[in-house]
């Protein structure tokens, strides 16, 4: 996964009274809230013997360290040291902050080398829907869920009894469906006669669009073989009941999905990727691969695709 891109780091209703330790990227990071209410990141290290800051309390808009009472700004300045005397300077212990927004029902941040891009992208009317909002944690990389989320022939299999492609699979089979592709330097774009799908670099996925069902979904990278995927939901507008199928500890539908990638990481794990083969119908992954693969090692050899293919869905 590229490193110099936004990432979710906790839902913006996480972030209260508490400090919220978080992973990203295998750095371990510490959320909190100053005293003008702004989100900041830190690492979550204490510079005076490392222990975790995220284990201490917010004081006057700083983190406090549990161990001997270290407070950090949010830029990483270490403010005060209750042990010196007046006489004694603070000198050496800047930690380090990462950039990050408020946007959009997240905390994003930055923790890439480069200068970061100025804003996450934003969601699409966010703002003007209603939407339930969750996170689950996945035992697989990251980029497995977000092939699984742009997979046009799994749902049939994996989704007994939930997903709508599994229920017309039960009542006519699968039948030949075109889909189309459309793919840019930082998107890729999946539609059939029933089919709304959408990857944005780094991680977002939607399913749906327009005025209609919407979820979207991030997945970010944590420790290696781990990511947590971020989910959220467009409330039924006449409604606002919450669909049936879904529940805000993990939805049934994203634990059907869990159950097979962390299959599939396991034997990525044990026996590396090539024994893989790809069939026509793998066309949505294989693109959102060469797309990360792009972001990830060299964005200028990012290329622009249009194709359609035609399977049994
Ligand atoms: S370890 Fe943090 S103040 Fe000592
Ligand atoms: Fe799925």
């Amino acid at each position: 996964m590229p490193r110099n891109a936004w990432y979710i780091g906790a839902p913006t209703t996480r972030l209260d009274k508490a400090p919220v330790p978080i992973v990203i990227h295998g750095l371990p990071v510490v959320l909190f809230r100053d005293a003008d209410g702004h989100a900041r990141a830190l690492h979550d290290r204490c510079s005076h013997r490392g222990v975790a800051l995220s284990l201490g309390t917010i004081a006057d808009g700083m983190m406090a360290c549990a161990y001997h009472g270290w407070r950090f700004d949010g830029e990483g300045r270490c403010r005060h040291i209750p042990s010196l005397r007046d006489d004694q300077r603070i000198r050496n212990t800047q930690i380090r902050s990462y950039p990050c927004v408020e946007q959009d029902g997240y905390i994003w941040l930055w923790t890439g080398d480069d200068e970061p891009g100025d804003r996450p992208l934003a969601i699409e009317k966010f703002d003007r829907f209603q939407w339930l909002q969750g996170a689950i944690e996945l035992a697989c990389e990251a980029i497995l869920p977000i092939e699984n989320n742009l997979d046009i022939c799994h749902a049939a299999f994996t989704h007994p009894e939930l997903h709508p492609q599994w229920f017309r699979a039960q009542a006519v089979g699968l039948v030949p469906t075109r889909y189309e592709l459309d793919m840019s330097a930082t998107n890729l774009t999946v539609r059939g006669p029933e089919t709304l799908l959408s990857f944005d670099l780094p991680d977002r996925v939607t399913v749906g669009g327009g005025e209609g069902f919407r979820l979207i979904l991030h997945h970010v990278p944590t420790i290696p073989g781990r990511c947590i995927q971020h989910w959220l939901l467009r409330r039924e507008p006449v409604t606002e009941a919450e669909p049936p199928f879904w529940s805000t500890e993990e939805p049934e539908i994203l634990a059907q999905d869990r159950l097979v990638l962390e299959s599939a990481q396991r034997t990525y794990d044990a026996e590396g990727d090539a024994f893989e083969r790809s069939v026509e119908a793998d066309a949505t992954t294989l693109a959102a691969r060469r797309l990360l693969a792009a972001a990830t090692r060299d964005p200028a050899s990012a290329t622009q695709m249009k194709r359609s293919v035609l399977v049994r869905s």
